[in-house]
């Protein structure tokens, strides 16, 4: 466990709280969930983990309350799944770029480059069989998956244009874990690098990287904008996330609560995929309205020559997240 000793006291206490709450009764109240991620409360994931807030307290009558600690505030991205499995937290929503140390590197089927035509369609699919084999997955790793929340299509970036894919060759690239965008961007000749989402904008500035790919309100909340001088809005890739829960922890709430804490899930759910996509545009938008990064979209031709150039990861997946996933991954998108 790489945890400082900050972290380390913090995880102990919760493990304790976590120990304590799973006696019968939950005699502490009300009962405390925390909540980790690492964007900031202006985006879909930020908003979609303060109306959980809401309806889980409202739906609760106070019995539980939520504290979201966005930003990276508590954990960074490597820690907070630590802090789950320890216990000083109770609830994430990793992206499925970041699920290979909990042992489920299936979930990066879904960074796979061009996979999902749309956000709809992304929703749709997460519902159906793809959904519920992932989360299979978790169970024996003491890991209960809730729901998947939607964040929208990554661009790229970097201080200089990237539009034809040789403008990639020898790029050092920020990715976030995940070994299919490590692979995607090595079909490009780039060097991809991972570093935590909160070190970015400071790598970015510095130099200790080029270039990083993320959604638009990932890139406007973090200002990665200002430190890159070129957006191509290529939407080569989703980004999703899986919002986690321990599983001891949640069997062991009280059934009257569970209940009230799976609609307020629920319907946190649609309202985090009903706004990811308008988020995503209306932030866009913001970021062409600052002036600091010049926006570039590819052509029709250009974007056929990134998915030629990226298509290979698929099958360079087989042996990464197994066929079974990618199957059922094709069935769905095609069907
Ligand atoms: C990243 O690290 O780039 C993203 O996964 C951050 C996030 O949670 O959206």
């Amino acid at each position: 466990m790489k945890l400082s000793r900050r972290q380390f006291g913090t995880a102990l206490t919760g493990a304790a709280i976590a120990a304590a709450y799973g006696r019968p009764g939950w005699a502490q109240s009300p009962i405390v969930i925390k909540y980790s991620h690492v964007v900031a409360n202006d985006t879909p994931k930020g908003k979609g983990s303060l109306k959980f807030k809401e309806l889980a307290e409202k739906y609760t009558g106070g019995k539980v309350r939520v504290e979201v600690y966005p930003n990276s505030s508590l954990y960074k991205d490597k820690e907070e799944i630590e802090a789950l499995q320890l216990g000083a937290v109770q609830m994430l929503g990793p992206s499925t770029a970041k699920f290979a140390p909990l042992g489920a590197k299936e979930f990066e089927a879904m960074d796979l480059p061009f996979a999902f035509a749309d956000d709809k369609s992304f929703q749709k699919i997460v519902k159906g069989e793809l959904g519920k084999f992932l989360f299979d997955k978790l169970e024996s790793k003491g890991i209960k998956g809730l729901a998947f929340w939607d964040n929208g299509f990554h661009m790229v970036s970097a201080n200089k244009p990237l539009i034809n894919t040789t403008d990639f060759q020898g790029l050092k690239i920020r990715i976030s874990g995940s070994k299919v965008a490590d692979q995607y961007f090595r079909k490009l000749g780039s060097i991809p690098q991972i570093l935590a989402f909160s070190e970015v904008y400071q790598a970015l500035q510095t130099g200790v990287v080029d270039a990083c790919e993320n959604t638009p309100s990932n890139y406007l909340s973090q200002k990665f904008h200002e430190v890159q001088k070129h957006i191509t809005v290529s939407y080569h890739a989703h980004l999703q996330y899986a919002v986690i829960v321990n599983s001891k922890y949640w069997t062991a709430l009280p059934a009257d609560l569970r209940t009230p804490l799976d609609k307020a899930m629920a319907e946190a759910t649609d309202y985090t995929n009903e706004i990811a996509t308008k988020e995503n545009e209306d932030s866009l938008k913001a970021i062409k309205d600052t002036g600091r990064s010049e926006l570039h979209y590819l052509t029709p031709e250009q974007k056929k020559a990134w998915q030629v150039a990226m298509q290979p990861t698929w099958q360079w997946a087989e042996g990464r997240v197994g066929k079974e996933v990618l199957a059922i991954m094709q069935k769905s998108t095609s069907s």
